[in-house]
């Protein structure tokens, strides 16, 4: 990708405009109380494969609750995983969590997010963890016990007010809650925010390592949306030399968009020694200083030491769930190459907010992040869109109410 041709005056134009919000979003009229219905739509999910969408009587706001209009919200792997087998029990549950909306009404406690920002009806919002335990948590504790007891809009158990899940009209934000003011960001943006913090997360893990710097090698293995999204962050920070690995011809060539400068297809090479070959080819007969794992295959965990020098570094971060055991070989993968390996696993708060400038920084140096969005649907169509998803006929799947 050519950066040098994009107009740095239209950058920096695009990305003061972003930080100062955006005007046109932040003019949006806020509604008026008397245009909120007396009862919203919730898909929910009642059966294996199987939403339907259930009408609800919108509670009363209290002093500390927030109303919210729905815009929007993707569907995630961990949706896929509760409409297949409900692996959490949850069923009835109202799901979807990487939402987003605008606030339709609010009580008179609630003034500023979780950042600190003001919020006034109108405002467009998209939540983060509810802490179950720990009051003292806050916005800036880089500790990863804050994804310990922590619940979710869109996993929560259903309770009388029902309207737990983004994958509705409306959602019902309660006190403890954590959410954010992104209305200076367009929807598309908004509904790639939880995914994104996955990656803003796996970067400042991989940042621990001390060994990825501007000019670094970088193996990016996987490129569905997290692997995509990983190399747009590191594109963001500057690092250009970027080699994405998978079996896909379509995603290789997205990966490009996304800035890799150059890919492997593990398809055309047989065997581990001929792909680590041809990663090594790409970088002009030098192995990688950094890779990121960001497939669910133990067999990717275990050939992407091959790809590393010695004293490199890995960042895994591609078994959300159990996928598995992987076979490495201790001595000669990990401790005679002193390899520096870290694991990541979800985002802290503060990676939520880092997210929202990565996503301003993105678009304007012309990473293509809306068409992560391959398929949308509007609510009524969620079983549809749940079974697009489980086919992997895209990349990000996304439900947009009408
Ligand atoms: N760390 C976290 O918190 C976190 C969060 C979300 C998702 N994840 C995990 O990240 C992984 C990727 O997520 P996704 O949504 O992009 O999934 P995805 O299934 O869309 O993409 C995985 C990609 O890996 C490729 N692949 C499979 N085997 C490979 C191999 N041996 N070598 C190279 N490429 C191979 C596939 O072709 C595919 O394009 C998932 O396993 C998911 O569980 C982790
Ligand atoms: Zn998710």
């Amino acid at each position: 990708m050519d950066m040098n041709s994009a107009n740095i005056e239209e950058i920096v134009k695009q990305v003061l405009a972003g930080m100062s919000g955006n005007a046109s979003a932040a003019a949006s009229a806020p509604a008026a109380s008397g245009s909120i219905p007396k009862t919203a739509h919730v898909a929910m999910l009642t059966a294996l494969e199987h939403y339907d969408i259930k009408e609800f009587p919108i509670p009363e706001v209290g002093d500390d609750d927030i109303l919210v209009k729905v815009e929007g919200c993707g569907v995630c792997g961990t949706d896929a995983h509760e409409f297949k087998r409900d692996p959490f029990g949850l069923i009835p549950v109202a799901l979807g969590h990487e939402g987003t909306g605008e606030i339709v009404k609010m009580g008179k406690n609630v003034k500023k997010d979780s950042a600190g920002k003001d919020v006034k009806v109108g405002d467009k919002v998209v939540t983060c963890m509810i802490f179950r335990d720990d009051p003292d948590i806050t916005m800036f504790d880089m500790n990863k016990q804050n994804v310990g007891a922590a619940d979710v809009y869109g996993l929560l158990p259903d309770d009388d007010v029902h309207l737990n899940g983004w994958f509705s009209d409306y959602i019902f934000i309660r006190k403890g809650s954590t959410f954010f003011n992104v209305s200076d960001l367009d929807l598309k943006s908004r509904i790639l925010i939880e995914p994104c913090a996955v990656l803003i997360h796996a970067v400042e893990r991989a940042k621990t390592t001390g060994i990825l710097r501007f000019n670094s090698r970088v193996v990016v293995q996987g490129c569905g949306p997290i692997g995509l999204i990983c190399i747009a962050v590191l594109r963001t920070m500057g690092i250009e030399n970027i080699v994405a690995v998978d079996g896909n011809a379509q995603r290789l060539e997205f990966a490009k968009k996304m800035g890799a400068d150059k890919s492997v297809n593990f398809m055309e090479h047989k065997g581990i020694d001929a792909l680590a070959a041809a990663v090594k080819d790409t970088f002009d007969g030098h192995l990688a200083d950094f890779a990121f794992q960001c497939t669910g295959s133990p067999v990717a965990h275990a050939n992407i030491y091959h790809f590393i020098r010695n004293g490199g570094g890995l960042c895994e971060l591609g078994f959300f769930i159990n996928g598995g055991d992987a076979t490495i070989n201790p001595h000669f993968d990990l401790c005679s190459k002193e390899i520096n390996l870290v694991g990541s696993w979800v985002y802290t708060l503060r990676d939520y907010a880092t997210t929202f400038d990565f996503l301003k920084r993105a678009k304007a140096i012309g990473l293509p992040m809306d068409e992560l969005i391959t398929h949308t649907y509007p609510l009524e169509e969620i079983n549809e869109a749940h079974q697009t998803n489980l086919a992997q006929k895209g990349l990000k799947i996304a439900i947009i109410n009408k």
